[in-house]
């Protein structure tokens, strides 16, 4: 559990980049209708990216009017995520792993080049060109150890690397040049250090050793087939019985109450029954459902009509469109 806080010093006001702001109205627009509190948390990536690799407090605001939401639930948002910044960080942000994979094989010497040369962890080095922090894993296990590295190259992933490595790699960043992400020894991405060790058998890749297999090992043996003992009048009677059973268990459907046309004064806003969008609408007005009272008299079996023209498989009933119609009707809203 890290502690999270905000930086002493804050600007007054924060604004989006020409390019952020693009990026906002996407993800804005991204959500469906009601759910625009969804983008906060690309919402303060955006805004993170566009002031220097950490969030002000006015980005929080800006967002929290943006969204119309509580600048307390942006806050919460932003300070429960290690991956948004909450303090000036160097124009390189280090992120040494340290989860076990990585410190089993040395991030520990990563750490330690880190406070030799930048400082403590969240601090940004005298010439403002690094700071660093340690984090769980990030999913580069099979490189371990490794570190991401946050600048204006992007969130680049530096890997297999070892005290002089690391200290490599800072001396290109600091001295300007583009360092290459990726391993840091000789292996290609994840492929073994030196000669292929594994799956080296030709016949893997000859076609020697393609013969159809006969059976699926440990799978589960097939039941026996069941001798019937059952008499011949039985079993004539059976078909019959299954049959009926079926149609017990299965009401055929009925066909509701339709309409030509909506009554004087237009059509009720079906899409106010959540699980109607604009195009189940639609199709309900071509089978002639307007009213909220139509679909509130629903019986099962009508239920069951709609739900085969909608090829819905259940949803009307697990959405509750009768109970819902129900109320709308009641409370008389159009
Ligand atoms: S443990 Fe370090 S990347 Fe997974």
């Amino acid at each position: 559990m890290s502690s999270r806080h905000l930086a002493k010093e804050q600007p007054d006001s924060f604004a989006f980049s020409r390019q952020g702001e693009k990026k906002v109205k996407y993800w804005i627009a991204k959500y469906p209708k009601g759910k625009q509190r969804s983008a906060v948390i690309p919402m303060l990536w955006i805004a993170q990216k566009d002031h220097d690799g950490w969030i002000p407090e006015a980005a929080m605001r800006v967002i929290g009017d943006r969204l119309d939401m509580a600048y307390i639930r942006v806050m919460e948002v932003a300070t429960f995520y290690t991956m948004f910044n909450l303090e000036p960080v160097g124009k390189h942000l280090i992120q040494v792993c340290g989860t076990t994979p990585c410190m089993l094989r040395g991030s520990g010497d990563l750490i330690k080049v880190c406070q030799s040369r930048i400082g403590s962890a969240g601090s940004v080095s005298a010439d403002g060109n690094f700071s660093w922090m340690e984090v769980e894993c990030l999913g580069a296990c099979v490189n371990a150890p490794m570190v991401q590295i946050s600048n204006s190259d992007g969130d680049l992933y530096y890997e297999d690397l070892g005290e002089t490595s690391m200290n490599a790699l800072l001396d290109e960043l600091a001295s300007g040049k583009a360092a290459m992400p990726g391993p840091r020894v000789t292996r290609d991405h994840s492929a073994p250090q030196g000669d292929v060790l594994t799956l080296v058998d030709k016949a893997l890749y000859d076609g020697s050793r393609g013969k159809p297999l006969k059976s699926i090992p440990n799978a589960p043996a097939k039941p026996k087939a069941k001798t019937s003992k059952k008499p011949a009048a039985a079993k004539k009677a059976a078909p019959k019985r299954a049959a009926a059973k079926k149609a017990v268990a299965k009401p055929a459907s009925d066909k509701p109450r339709l309409m030509k046309k909506a009554r004087k004064g237009g059509p009720d806003d079906l899409k106010r029954i959540s699980g109607v969008g604009p195009k189940i609408e639609g199709i309900l007005h071509e089978l002639g459902v307007f009213h909220y009272d139509q679909i509130a008299g629903w019986t099962k079996g009508q239920v069951d009509w709609a739900d085969e023209r909608l090829k819905f498989k259940g949803r009307i009933v697990r959405e509750k469109w009768v109970a819902q119609a129900k109320k709308l009707a009641k409370e008389g809203g159009k």
